[in-house]
């Protein structure tokens, strides 16, 4: 992608008439911490993206040569592995890779590959005392270590001390456990650049977090198609239209940072009307939607309060019902809005309170024609309660209705719209005329930046 020079002079600023983030934080009644009002756009030329970035074979094979196999990628959760032996399985293109618990304290990767002649060791996630091939029975340590080679006299010419599982890197943040295929990448807290401080100094945990649902949807699309339909809340007006009493979509913040390779971020508003609704509504109206959506009753809008305060503070009492989170200065931002990080490439995180989800997005094996979503929901372990962790994922199939899960209540109908979309913008993809993909200056900047940051791993 060629960026127009003359498109760097200004950085494109948000158009919506109506309130911006920061001038909704200029109104909340207590202090806005500073990680909050670091907001940055850029300009990022305007040059289109060529479809066969989504469509083309070559372009797969290049992503997986240059990027899948030297990028940090979120494998799965420590909560997943809580037990010496306990071990998840993570498989991105042609690679699969085994994330174990070797000792309370440290977890290995290894190629999940017997060394004998090559047969997959684990198919599902589990619990193991060693790995043993079901093939012909060769076995290895949780350290990776040969235990065992059969009939043994036929092969001499094998040191054990050589025969160890190639190891993989992991590295750890927020109870996500990453894996990085390249021995020489940069380790996790410098890929990460400050994003771990930004989630420290706010009390943003997710590492005390429970993963207790997790679905795993297989899409007729490449994967950055189904990424790209999750980073900005400009498609809220065609695709969600029933948000728009609630949800400020064109009031969204979207934050490219220069000196952040790694992450970009968006704050969409809530408890305010989308300028889109098209009609006037009243503050009693938006909060009994909002509020009405989190309690499932009609609450009146209590006096002298807008309805974003008033959400705001229905939702801090339900926090600290619900899981006794007790935040003096927690904002009215923190509270209710998507604030939402995309880590390059594909692991996606809210911060704040507002909503607990999490998306990771990768190519389903290597066509680059379909990929797996994933959904969790990284739920606080309140004051007592004990919650479980979804190891096995709820499967659904290319065809299925996310109300395949129940587990993700309202949330099921809003991925199904979402979903309306992507495997058609696939096909449109392969059949578009033209130079490609138009992206907006300031609302797509998230995607722009991903697809830049993706170029310069293809290119290096
Ligand atoms: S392939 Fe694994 S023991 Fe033979
Ligand atoms: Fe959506």
């Amino acid at each position: 992608m060629v960026d127009r020079a003359a498109d760097q002079a200004k950085a494109p600023v948000m158009g919506a008439a109506g309130p911006s983030v920061q001038e909704l934080l200029d109104n909340e009644r207590g202090p806005i911490p500073p990680v909050l009002r670091d907001t940055r756009s850029l300009n990022l030329g305007t040059a289109e993206l060529p479809t066969n970035r989504y469509t083309s074979e070559a372009f797969s094979r290049l992503e997986f040569s240059r990027m899948w196999t030297r990028t940090w990628q979120m494998a799965c959760r420590e909560e997943d592995i809580p037990e010496v032996g306990d071990f998840e399985v993570y498989e991105i293109g042609r690679r699969s890779l085994l994330v174990v618990r070797v000792t309370a304290t440290e977890l290995r990767a290894y190629h999940n590959v017997c060394l004998h002649r090559g047969r997959i060791l684990k198919q599902e996630p589990g619990s193991a005392q060693f790995f043993r091939c079901p093939f012909h029975g060769f076995s290895w340590n949780l350290d990776g270590s040969s235990r065992s080679i059969t009939n043994a006299w036929d092969f001499e010419h094998i040191d054990p001390a050589e025969f160890s599982l190639p190891q993989v890197r992991t590295a750890c943040w927020g109870g996500f456990v990453f894996i990085n295929l390249d021995d020489s990448a940069e380790p996790l807290e410098d890929y990460l650049d400050d994003l771990p401080e930004i989630f420290q100094t706010r009390g943003w945990d997710l590492s005390s977090r429970v993963k207790t649902v997790h679905v795993h949807k297989l899409n007729r699309c490449n994967w950055k198609v189904a990424l790209e339909a999750f980073i900005e809340s400009f498609h809220v007006v065609a695709t969600h239209p029933g948000a728009m009493t609630y949800l400020g979509d064109a009031y969204t913040q979207y934050d490219v940072w220069p000196e952040r390779r790694h992450f970009t971020r968006m704050i969409s508003p809530r408890g305010l009307a989308s300028p889109h609704l098209g009609r006037e509504i009243t503050e009693e109206e938006i909060f009994q939607a909002g509020a009405g959506r989190m309690t499932g009753d009609s609450p009146r809008l209590p006096e002298g309060l807008s309805a974003r305060q008033a959400m705001a503070d229905a939702k801090r009492a339900f926090l600290k019902e619900q899981f006794g989170i007790d935040v003096p200065d927690m904002t009215d931002c923190e509270a209710l809005d998507t604030i939402q990080y995309h880590i390059f490439p594909n692991l996606v995180v809210w911060a704040g309170w507002g909503s607990f989800l999490v998306y990771r997005f990768r190519p389903n094996g290597e066509d680059p024609g379909s990929s797996i979503m994933e959904v969790f929901f990284l739920i606080p372990q309140g004051d007592g309660k004990s919650l479980t962790t979804a190891r096995r994922p709820t499967r659904l199939g290319f065809d299925d209705s996310h109300r395949g899960a129940p587990e993700l209540g309202p949330f099921a109908d809003v991925f199904d719209e979402d979903l309306s979309n992507i495997p058609e913008v696939q096909r449109g993809l392969a059949a578009m005329e033209g130079p490609g993909v138009r992206l907006g200056n300031y609302q797509e900047a998230r995607i722009r930046h991903f697809h830049q940051t993706l170029d310069r791993y293809l290119e290096s």
